[in-house]
C-alpha cells in the first residue's frame, strides 16, 4: 500500500503546471513570435537532428512558464489533423505529478479515457515518466513525473538556447487555463475534473453575471486542493446574438482551450513591455475607469496608469486583482492570453466581464460574426 492510499490523499492533490504544448502550422515562426512578442527564451529542441523524424518541437521558457511548439513534418497523422481542423491551438495541458502511475490509476478509476499508459523515457540525463488522458475536444492532459530526470526538458530533446532582443515582460507562471465546451456541456466537464482529478469547484458564474445585451456565457472553475492548477470551463448561453464562446466553437471546430492566464508581479511594467514588443490587447471602454474607484475601492495603482494601459481591476473579499486580455494569437479568433496580477484575490474577473464583453463584441462586429 502506498502513501496516497494510507492517507487517502488523492494522487492528484499535489500537482503543478508542467508545460503547455501547442500544435501549430509552422513551429519555427510561432517560436519566433512567442519569443519576440512575449519575451520567451528557447531552451530545447527536438527534430530530425535529434532522431525525431516526423515532427519538430521548440521548448520556450520564461521563469516557471514552459511552452512547447510542435509542427508535423508529414501531411498525415494526429498533429497535421489537429492543425487542419483547429488551426494553431493548444493540444496538451501537461501536469507535473509526484507519481504518474498513481495519477493514471486514479484518473482511469474516475472514468478518464486513456491515450498513453505510463511510459518511461530515458537518456543520459535519467528517466522521465509520462502518461496521457483525453479531455474536452481534441485536448489532452499528460501527467509528467520528473524526479528521476535532470535533463533540460525530456528525452528526445537537446538543449538549444536562443534569445531574441525583445523587452522582457516578467511573466512568471500559468495562473489558470480555460476550456470552451459546447452547449450544455459545462456541468459534465466540471464533474469530469471532480471524478478524474479529485478537483472541487472554486466558483461559478451564470448568464446573470456574464451577459451583455447580446451575448452570454456560463462558467465554472475547478481546482486542486492547493489552488495551484485552475481549470475554468465555459459554455455558451443564449443571447440576442452569437456569443464569443459560440464564435470560438465555430472557428475552432469544437471544444478547446480558450485562454491561458499568465501571472506577473507588476502588470503595468508587463503591459508596457508587451506593447513595446507589438502585442495587441483588447480595448477597454473609457467609461470603465470613471466608475473604477467606486467599484473596487482603494488600490495601490493610480487609476490614470490603469486607464492609460487599459488594465482591468476586480475585487473580492480577499483582495483585488488586475488583468488584461490580448487579442487572438493566431488568425482564427480562438486562443488568447490573459495577463493577471493577483493581490490577494482569488477572482477571475467577474466584475469585469461586462466591460470586457462590450469590447469583445466590438471586435466580433468587425469580423461580421456577432
Ligand atoms: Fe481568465
Amino acid at each position: 500500500m502506498n502513501m496516497a492510499q494510507q492517507t487517502k490523499v488523492h494522487p492528484l492533490a499535489h500537482i503543478d503546471w508542467d508545460h503547455v504544448e501547442f500544435y501549430v502550422g509552422n513551429a519555427k515562426q510561432a517560436a519566433h513570435f512567442y519569443m519576440s512578442a512575449f519575451g520567451f527564451d528557447q531552451t530545447a529542441y527536438a527534430g530530425p537532428e535529434t532522431g525525431v523524424k516526423d515532427r519538430v518541437s521548440y521548448v520556450l521558457q520564461q521563469n516557471d512558464l514552459r511552452f512547447v511548439l510542435t509542427t508535423s513534418l508529414v501531411p498525415d497523422g494526429p498533429i497535421s489533423d489537429h492543425v487542419r481542423l483547429h488551426g494553431d491551438g493548444v493540444h496538451d495541458v501537461a501536469i507535473l505529478v509526484q507519481d504518474v502511475r498513481a495519477a493514471w490509476k486514479a484518473a482511469l478509476d474516475g472514468g478518464a479515457e486513456p491515450l498513453l499508459e505510463p511510459t518511461v523515457y530515458e537518456d543520459t540525463s535519467g528517466s522521465l515518466i509520462r502518461a496521457t488522458i483525453k479531455t474536452y475536444g481534441d485536448t489532452v492532459h499528460s501527467f509528467v513525473q520528473r524526479d528521476g530526470y535532470r535533463g533540460i526538458f525530456a528525452p528526445g530533446f537537446i538543449e538549444l538556447r536562443r534569445s531574441l532582443p525583445s523587452r522582457k515582460p516578467g511573466l512568471t507562471a500559468v495562473d489558470h487555463c480555460v476550456g470552451n465546451v459546447g452547449w450544455g456541456e459545462m456541468d459534465a466537464w466540471g464533474e469530469f475534473y471532480a471524478r478524474v482529478f479529485g478537483f472541487s469547484q472554486l466558483v461559478s458564474f451564470d448568464d446573470r453575471d456574464i451577459s451583455t445585451e447580446y451575448t452570454a456565457l456560463r462558467s465554472k472553475v475547478m481546482t486542486d486542493p492547493r489552488h495551484q492548477v485552475k481549470f475554468p470551463i465555459n459554455e455558451p448561453a443564449r443571447g440576442k446574438k452569437k456569443s464569443q464562446i459560440e464564435e470560438y466553437l465555430d472557428f475552432y471546430r469544437g471544444s478547446g482551450v480558450q485562454h491561458i492566464a499568465i501571472r506577473t508581479s507588476d502588470i503595468a511594467e508587463t503591459v508596457r513591455a508587451l506593447s513595446a514588443n507589438g502585442v495587441e490587447f483588447l480595448d477597454t471602454p473609457e467609461s470603465y475607469y470613471d466608475m473604477l474607484a467606486e467599484r473596487v475601492g482603494r488600490i495601490d495603482e493610480a487609476v490614470e496608469t490603469l486607464r492609460g494601459l487599459k488594465i482591468l481591476v476586480d475585487r473580492d473579499d480577499r483582495g483585488y486583482m488586475l488583468q488584461i486580455f490580448t487579442k487572438p494569437l493566431q488568425d482564427r479568433p480562438t486562443l488568447f492570453f490573459e495577463i493577471i496580477q493577483r493581490k490577494g484575490s482569488l477572482s477571475f474577473g467577474k466584475g469585469n466581464f461586462k466591460a470586457l464583453f462590450v469590447s469583445i463584441e466590438r471586435e466580433q462586429e468587425r469580423r461580421g460574426t456577432l
